[in-house]
């Protein structure tokens, strides 16, 4: 089957540019405070530091953006799990990505109206957006503020747990944002894809 099907709304485009761009400063600056020589830093500190948090802020009234639109607009349903049989839909998508695909097979789940997303698609961006994003803002969060929540509620060691999980879930956004580029350019040309982003429409095989 082959021709265009308008998928991603003007809301939905936009909140995605502007969180790819924000995700990108707030592992740049988020690495550079981490690992860089505080005596020849990647970016000075202070720099980092104020980078990191307003790109912190801003994506967290995007988010907001985007739990608003899927929440009120039909972008939703396509969110919305079914866990009977999901094993067996992921194993059948891996299939086509490892095997399949290579043998020109046709797309075990075709992108239609009712459902945009192939059963991979669906649960990394509802384990990215409705589980990793939310844990490392709230964590952020915490971090901008450890006086009212850490060191009060759960005491000194509450920052090095709450710490602790902003690092590593923000090194799994990242992952995921690699290895999300990567299966967008398997469209029906290398580039279609990066083209829907722009232009809200799909383009099928
Ligand atoms: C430079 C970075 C990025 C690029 C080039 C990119 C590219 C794309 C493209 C081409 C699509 C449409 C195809 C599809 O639905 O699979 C898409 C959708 C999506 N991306 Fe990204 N992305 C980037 C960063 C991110 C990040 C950082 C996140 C989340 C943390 C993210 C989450 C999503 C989600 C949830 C969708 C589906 C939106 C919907 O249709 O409801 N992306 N991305």
């Amino acid at each position: 089957m082959s021709g265009k099907i308008y998928l991603y709304p003007v809301w939905l485009r936009l909140w995605h540019g502007l969180n790819a761009i924000l995700i990108i400063l707030l592992i740049i600056s988020g690495v550079s405070m981490q690992y860089t020589n505080p005596a020849n830093p990647f970016i000075r500190f202070d720099i980092a530091v104020s980078m990191h948090n307003l790109s912190g802020v801003i994506l967290t009234i995007n988010y907001c953006w985007f739990l608003f639109g899927t929440i009120t607009t039909p972008n939703g349903k396509y969110y919305k799990l079914t866990f009977k049989g999901l094993l067996g839909r992921l194993i059948k998508q891996f299939t086509y990505y490892t095997f399949g695909i290579f043998k020109h097979e046709k797309p075990p789940f075709p992108v239609t109206k009712e459902s945009k997303f192939n059963p991979l698609q669906q649960f990394t961006y509802v384990a990215a957006m409705f589980v990793l994003v939310p844990i490392v803002i709230i964590t952020g969060w915490a971090l901008l503020y450890p006086e009212f929540v850490l060191t009060k509620i759960m005491g000194g060691s509450g920052l090095k747990i709450n710490d602790f999980f902003h690092v590593i879930l923000g090194f799994f956004v990242s992952f995921f944002m690699l290895i999300h580029i990567y299966f967008c350019t398997i469209g029906a040309t290398f580039v279609s894809n990066f083209k829907s982003m722009i232009n809200g429409f799909h383009e099928s095989h």
